[in-house]
């Protein structure tokens, strides 16, 4: 069983009732598809969705999320099979829709819910990677190396099911060339219209302990993702 953080869990009381009193509803945004079937699940439906996980909160080997829904195959790379959380999944339905209707239709998601052992052989892979690419490094160094930029198993917010990984079909790589996709100048100033966050940005490597992901979102619900976003906050400090 999971146990949230006596932080956590004190920040989603707070924060609950700093929601219940905002009244909740739509932002005021010029959304170009019809939010009606994503109307609840982008305001997260008066739910708290502020999960922490990170180095400093794992969220162990057995946690999987209660409810995983599929991402229709038409918004996955490729047409593979991406689960999130089914709130969170919706959420980001219409976040890759209102790409496609803004003319960014090269972008697909290409992660979202990974089990703790699809981490585990996710980690292994780059660990090997960094070997073969620095034969002069111990292993320790080649892990400390893959440690700025992947979660250990039980460490990944992706074990939750709220987050997700963008990717364009021009340019099939995670890396910070994503970045240079006109599709990021646009998620950078409307994803938490749609209730994400950037999860990684660019010089906050202190607070979040990863390197910038332009490609990484967060589900966090409308209304704390404008918080988030009007504040420029990594999670971490907007729990704290
Ligand atoms: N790349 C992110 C930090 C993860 O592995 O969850
Ligand atoms: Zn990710």
């Amino acid at each position: 069983m999971f146990k949230k953080t006596l932080k956590t869990a004190v920040a989603a009381l707070v924060l609950t009732a700093m929601l219940s009193s905002c009244g909740g509803g739509l932002p005021a945004y010029d959304y170009q598809i019809d939010m009606k079937p994503y109307e609840n699940a982008v305001t997260a439906g008066g739910k708290i969705y502020l999960t922490l996980v990170n180095k400093e909160n794992p969220c162990g080997t057995d946690y999987t999320p209660e409810d995983l829904a599929s991402i229709p195959s038409e918004l996955t790379l490729y047409g593979k099979e991406v689960q999130m959380e089914s709130t969170a999944a919706l959420a980001a339905e219409a976040l890759v829709r209102e790409l496609h209707a803004r003319g960014y239709d090269d972008i697909r998601i290409t992660s979202g819910y990974r089990s703790y052992e699809y981490q585990q052989i996710l980690f292994n892979t780059y660990l090997g990677n960094e070997m073969s690419k620095h034969p002069d490094w111990s292993t320790e160094q080649c892990r400390a190396e893959v440690l700025t930029y992947s979660a250990l198993p039980g460490e990944s917010e992706h074990q939750t099911g709220l987050c997700l990984d963008l990717i364009s079909t021009e340019n099939v790589v995670l890396d910070e060339s994503f970045a240079d996709n006109p599709a990021y100048a646009w998620l950078t100033e409307n994803a938490h219209h749609f209730g994400f966050i950037l999860r990684y940005p660019k010089g906050k490597e202190g607070t979040t302990g990863y390197t910038y992901e332009p490609w990484h979102y967060r589900f966090v619900g409308t209304e704390a993702a404008a918080r988030i976003y009007e504040k420029g906050l990594t999670l971490e400090e907007y729990l704290d």
